[in-house]
């Protein structure tokens, strides 16, 4: 994840801005910089790699002025050099930026047709160059961003500062967090209250799609439509040890909210955003000599593997032998030397998990891995680690893990398909472009949870509580059921919709709600008469769809109403409202949503 900061101070700021940026580290990147205003210009120093060398130019070049910005840049967009870290600027305005703009191509396209020269490879550029150009047109710095963020798609934040308004800021939020930090005199602006730590405990956390004007003497704050809006002013605890609950009021919550930004980190670790292509690192077997691929995991991560497993089949035509690893590792599985073994754990220290991949090595497999704790047990013992990078997950319902890792599988899955010559160049480009497409289906998503409370309600009523799926979308009816009993203590249920007829149909009446992942897939019209045969009984559905209710061709107590996107990426999408009801009802229910009884976030034994 990108790391931004921004201070309207009382003195100068470059040293204060490298303090905020070492507090982002934890963020990972590959460079840094900071932009600041001084005497009516716009000036900024840049330095691949570590912050170190940042200082080392500042301590050579140092920067003045009052006002400033500053970046930790992970690199999506163009290779991580100085000429592409951030800010990035033109003689009027300075911008930096975390996420990605989707539609940077079209922008950048625009930006050259009026005769200005891009001079990097990112998409961030053309942020500074709409915003000069609304500034040109004789806009106010106010109408000019709100105009450049009408024009902007995908899940982002932004801080900017402009050449001629020394006591101003403007900073805006689509996707990444953005928290606003206010001083004596001064206003800070950071990814987290982490950043802010040292200047400030007194905190107001951008909501998505809030924008903020600021100046030393305060802000305000504007909604996507430009209306004002007022947001909490709270006492931050954040500290440079501690992960924080930013404004959620528990981790869970902090980290369902977090997957539009964990999933473009991830996702930029292996894609090129820039020309909608793959970039995996060398793996240490090739896929073309694999004949299958065994997979095996606990809990959620064994769910991500499930879906993983539909997707090998279908776009790699390699079959998968998945199984959890608490029997993998005592079903003495038959191996042949040279398979490939793939492990999946968010901890990479599940114990059942750890057993079973020093099975698949004594007999000969390449091991790899997929974790979130690059140093963690899995990881040291495995050939190839490809990590997830969600960031600490404190919440011992895996969430935002869950989508990093699907994320992992679905780049494993292409790069396995394009090496066996069943997805071609183009099809590479369709699923990939799908795939940067998922944070902004997320953050619409999660911009809007209202439906999710009432929700609540009914199933806290619930002893038992069904989730339906078909095809990639089945095991994301098993994650969906154990997420709520895991952290609601209500007993579910996933079940393959096709499956309901063969006995689990006894079981549906007006007491049992049914949680179906319907999206206009091919299996739809499959799914629909499933959901037909729960309505004949009774049941009471909720419908996760993209459809609209006239479709359904039945009644359901309520619905959910989905993106359409590509079938390729609706796992990592469905599963966003899937916490959600989990989440939610838990909340009702007043159980320890962030420490569930009898759970640990690690299960280190057997
Ligand atoms: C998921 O919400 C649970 N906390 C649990 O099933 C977890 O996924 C499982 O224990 C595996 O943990 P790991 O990913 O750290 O290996």
């Amino acid at each position: 994840m990108c790391g931004i900061v921004g201070i309207l101070g009382r003195e100068p700021v470059a040293g204060k801005l490298v303090d905020a940026l070492k507090r982002l580290e934890y963020r990972g990147y590959d460079s840094a910089g900071i932009a600041t205003l001084e005497a009516g210009k716009l000036t900024r120093l840049r330095a691949e790699g570590k912050l170190r060398n940042l200082e080392d130019r500042l301590a050579k070049e140092p920067l003045r002025g009052n006002t400033g910005i500053g970046h930790t840049r992970w690199a999506t967009h163009g290779a991580p050099t100085e000429n592409n870290a951030h800010p990035h600027m033109t003689g009027r305005v300075s911008v930096v930026h975390n996420g990605i703009i989707e539609n940077f191509q079209e922008l950048r396209t625009a930006i050259a047709e009026t005769g200005t020269v891009l001079t990097t490879d990112t998409d961030t550029e053309v942020v500074a160059h709409l915003i000069t150009h609304e500034l040109d047109e004789g806009h106010d710095p106010v109408v000019a961003v709100l105009h450049t963020l009408k024009r902007l798609e995908g899940a982002f934040a932004l801080a900017i500062i402009f050449r001629d308004h020394e006591d101003l800021m403007i900073a805006a939020r689509q996707g990444s967090p953005l928290a606003v930090g206010f001083g004596d005199g001064e206003m800070y602006l950071g990814s987290d209250a982490i950043a802010l730590a040292p200047f400030t405990d007194t905190i107001t956390y951008l909501q998505d799609g809030d924008w903020a004007v600021m100046t030393r003497n305060g802000l305000a704050i504007r909604d996507r439509e430009g209306n004002a809006v007022e947001r909490p002013v709270q006492k931050s605890v954040a500290s440079a040890l501690m992960v924080d609950k930013g404004n959620h009021r528990h981790f869970m919550a902090k980290e369902i909210h977090e997957q539009p930004e964990v999933v473009s980190h991830t996702l930029a670790h292996y894609i090129d955003f820039t020309n909608t292509r793959l970039q995996l690192p060398d793996l240490p077997f090739d896929f073309t000599n694999l004949n299958r691929i065994v997979i095996s995991a606990c809990g959620t991560a064994y769910y991500a593997g499930l879906v993983a497993k539909y997707w090998f089949e279908r776009y790699a035509r390699l079959p998968v032998d998945i199984d959890v690893a608490s029997e993998f590792r005592y079903r003495e599985v038959p191996l042949e030397p040279g398979g490939l073994a793939l492990f999946i754990s968010q901890s990479g220290e599940t114990a059942d998990t750890l057993a079973t991949l020093r099975y698949c090595r004594e007999q000969d497999q390449h091991i790899a891995s997929i974790v979130n704790v690059r140093e963690s047990s899995i990881a040291r013992d495995s050939d190839i680690v490809l990590p997830t990078l969600a960031g600490p997950e404190i919440g011992v319902a895996s969430t935002k893990a869950f989508t990093c890792q699907l994320a992992v599988l679905a780049c494993l899955a292409i790069a396995a398909g394009r090496a066996r010559g069943h997805l071609s160049e183009q099809d590479e480009t369709e699923l990939v472009g799908a795939l940067i497409g998922v944070p902004r289906h997320m953050s619409a998503l999660l911009r809007d949870e209202s439906g999710f409370e009432a929700l609540s309600h009914t199933l806290s009523k619930a002893h038992d509580v069904l989730y339906l799926g078909r095809g990639v979308n089945f095991p994301i009816a098993l994650e969906g059921a154990l997420k709520l009993k895991e952290i609601s203590y209500i007993h579910a249920e996933g079940y393959a919709a096709g499956e309901l007829k063969h006995g689990p149909i006894a079981l549906i009446d007006e007491s049992v709600p049914v949680v179906v992942a319907a999206p206009k897939d091919a299996l739809f019209e499959k799914t629909l008469s499933n959901l037909q045969e729960v309505a004949a009984r009774g049941g009471q559905i909720i419908v996760l769809s993209d459809a609209g209710e006239a479709e359904l061709g039945c009644e359901v107590m309520a619905t959910i109403p989905m993106p359409h996107a590509h079938d390729f990426v609706n796992p990592l999408i469905y599963a966003i409202p899937m916490q959600l009801i989990a989440y939610y009802t838990a909340v009702f229910m007043g159980t320890d949503v962030d420490q569930p009884r009898n759970l640990a976030k690690s299960v280190t034994v057997e």
